[in-house]
């Protein structure tokens, strides 16, 4: 088991670069996979998760080969380029055995689509945490559109059994979650179903899979710009996936946890270098600067030119007295703020799916801000790899956080000064690491255990910090 050590008092100074993001990755190499010819794939993120995915394609017999990335410095998290040789959208072979899909959900969600409509048979399995995990998200709709698939764990639970289906078919469907890893799952079976697919949630969630597919030439249509409904016009009007050249842009999600330790710790001023802005994504920068925390973003990459037409650039965080927020906004009209347009900080939306991942460490920077901060219809986070909701809450208050815990969030009045302790990453990765940061403006030494659950998302995450003046340790415990 490993733990971290963190000596709190940091002050945080320097230019740094994140693993390449998680959603991405995944997405890439599944989309590869289903192209025809070679693709190159870079700055791949060599994350637990991502590694699943690619375990899992070449189950499928897609051959992909891992290599390590020639072309970053020392300085630079780990990154693989991937070679991923596409055998085309109908010609994966069946599995051997049951696909194990480690600790991803995102492997699980977004491959059942595609299986869905594969003419063999298969099954998803996973860890204990995955499989705990809902799945009639997407096995009722996918069953709607003439898949069977059925969870056979207990209240629809993994592990997946997939049989052949005669034919897929378009529907509407409506999901009451607003998740990209349904929204995403049912886009790929729709890339193999007769007629159209649409899928209408709530509000808009990230969009790397419609980015994606875009950028390899499937037709992908949103009713209005940007809006929470997507259709995928049915295959007889898809051209081939063609093969893609891509460079995966550094995960915001990853990055949150160093903006997040410069805003905290006091006289810190902090570069990370090429990471995503897609606006879908960027609720945690947001929220931040309603925090009261200056930050310059420079957008280097034009948000159509770049293969996957991701939006990029630079983030430059200071240190800065914080206030309370309340997620949601009363007053924003969040969802329709999502757009397009360049200026995609400014206009981007501070809504909860837009930062759901992000929460638990808002909860930790919350206890630095004056006031009261309040996230609420956060529910979901009850469903992550833990209970991401009792998890922070009671993790913090071994910290000396003020946090109470409400049925869909959690409400923190700050500012507490921290003090350091042993505390529990629970198993998940962006617990352990939020943890770290509230470590980070503790008084004394803080220890997270169970920490090498960081490498599910963020490998690299202790020299990252270190290398911009944190005193952070890893030791291994038996
Ligand atoms: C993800 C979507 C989110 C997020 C997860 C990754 C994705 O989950 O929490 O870490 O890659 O689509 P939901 O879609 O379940 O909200």
């Amino acid at each position: 088991m490993k733990t971290l050590r963190i000596r709190g008092g940091a002050c945080l100074q320097g230019t740094a670069a994140v693993p390449g993001d998680k959603s991405i990755s995944h997405r890439a190499v599944i989309l590869a996979s289903l192209a025809t010819g070679t693709s190159t794939i870079r700055g791949f993120v060599p994350a637990r998760d991502c590694l699943a995915t690619v375990r899992a394609m070449r189950a499928l017999g897609v051959p992909i080969m891992v290599e390590q990335s020639p072309d970053r410095d020392r300085a630079a998290p780990p990154a693989s380029n991937l070679i991923v040789h596409g055998v085309g959208p109908r010609r994966l072979e069946p599995p051997k055995k049951p696909i194990d899909c480690g600790g991803s959900a995102t492997t699980m969600r977004l491959l059942a689509g595609v299986l869905a409509a594969q003419p063999f048979s298969s099954m998803l399995t996973g860890n204990t945490q995955l499989l705990a995990r809902p799945m009639g998200r997407i096995v009722q709709p996918l069953q709607r559109m003439g898949a069977t698939i059925h969870a056979l764990g207990k209240e629809n639970r993994p592990p997946l059994a997939i049989h052949p289906a005669e034919q897929l078919c378009g529907a509407i469907i409506h999901t009451p979650a607003a998740s990209a890893q349904v929204k995403s799952c049912l886009l790929l079976a729709g890339l193999f179903a007769q007629g159209e697919t649409t899928v209408a949630q709530p509000c808009v969630t990230r969009d790397h899979t419609e980015r994606l597919m875009r950028s390899l030439g499937v037709c992908v249509r949103n009713r209005e710009l940007e809006s929470a409904r997507v259709s995928i016009c049915p295959p007889s009007l898809q051209p081939e996936l063609s093969r893609m050249d891509t460079v995966v842009p550094g995960d915001m999600s990853s990055a949150a946890f160093l903006i997040a330790a410069a805003a905290v710790c006091a006289n810190s001023r902090v570069t990370i270098q090429h990471v995503g802005l897609n606006p879908t994504r960027a609720g945690f920068l947001n929220a931040l600067r309603r925090m009261g925390i200056q930050r310059e973003c420079r957008e280097h990459v034009d948000d159509a030119s770049d293969d996957a037409r991701e939006p990029v650039g630079d983030v430059t965080i200071r240190s800065a007295p914080l206030r309370g927020i309340h997620i949601p906004c009363r007053h924003s009209n969040a969802d329709r703020d999502v757009t397009r347009c360049k200026d995609v900080i400014h206009r981007a939306s501070t809504s909860i799916v837009a930062m759901i991942d992000e929460l638990p460490l808002l909860a930790v920077a919350a206890t630095q801000a004056r006031g009261a901060t309040l996230v609420r219809q956060a529910a979901e986070l009850r469903v992550k790899e833990v209970d991401r909701i009792t998890g922070i809450a009671e993790e913090l208050r071994k910290l000396g956080g003020d946090i109470q815990e409400l049925p869909d969030g959690f409400r923190v009045q700050g500012p507490t000064p921290l003090r350091g302790a042993a505390v529990d990453s629970r198993g998940d990765h962006r617990l352990a690491m939020a943890l770290a940061v509230a470590g980070l403006c503790a008084q004394g030494q803080t220890t997270v255990a169970g920490a090498e659950c960081v490498d599910d998302s963020f490998p690299g995450f202790a020299d990252c910090l270190r290398r911009l003046g944190a005193r952070v340790e890893e030791a291994e415990q038996s």
